[in-house]
């Protein structure tokens, strides 16, 4: 797989442009900021998809923040299908114990991980705990989950980009795109 990723070629089209999600980052992270007041917020990064998302949101919010940063890994599933079944490769490093907390999520798809993620942080008893997602695809969800921010809500296709990823690659492209469907019809190596 590895020597047949063509970053441009295998796109078949620019879903978010680069501009359209730094537009929303900033209105996001005004929002999160001013419903907040001026109580400190913990940001909670879920790795790797979130990062560039993380990165540019925590810069956007005008209030104290902390963050920490967690990594799951569902598993179960294939490249493209996630299977609910999650493992904690990363925990949290601090007590989230009485802290307003706000998860921030690459997209949510059927919602099983973030489902899992939810129960779990709940067990830790924060004062507060939202959720903030750049993508949310609601046609293929199987778990209620109430999201309080969403910046793009997209259609039923796999994307990638903006720290998505398909076998770990496409990650550092600037915009979300639709990878095209013959890369993913034959599996990763
Ligand atoms: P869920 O448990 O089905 O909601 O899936 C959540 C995780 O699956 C996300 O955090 C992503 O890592 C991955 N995922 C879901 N849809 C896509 C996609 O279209 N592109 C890349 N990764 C995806």
């Amino acid at each position: 797989m590895t020597a047949a990723i063509n970053l441009v070629a295998d796109i078949g089209e620019v879903l978010v442009s680069e501009a359209e999600i730094a537009a929303k980052v900033a209105d996001l992270g005004a929002r999160i900021g001013a419903d907040h007041g001026d109580r400190p917020l913990t940001l909670v990064s879920v790795l790797k998809g979130s990062l560039p998302f993380m990165a540019d949101l925590m810069r956007a919010i005008p209030i104290p923040v902390r963050i920490d940063l967690m990594e799951v890994s569902s598993y179960g599933g294939t490249s493209t299908e996630s299977s609910g079944l999650v493992r904690i490769l990363k925990d949290l490093s601090a007590s989230i114990e009485g802290e307003d907390v706000l998860i921030v999520e690459d997209i949510i798809d059927t919602g099983l991980t973030l489902n899992y993620l939810l129960r779990y942080l709940r067990g830790k008893k924060p004062r507060s705990l939202r959720i903030c997602t750049l993508l949310d695809k609601p046609a293929r969800r199987l778990v209620d989950i109430p999201v309080d921010y969403v910046g793009f809500t997209i259609p039923d296709q796999f994307v990638v980009g903006y720290g998505l990823d398909y076998g770990e690659f496409y990650r550092n492209l600037r915009f979300v795109g639709v990878l095209r469907p013959e890369v993913y019809s034959s599996p990763p190596e």
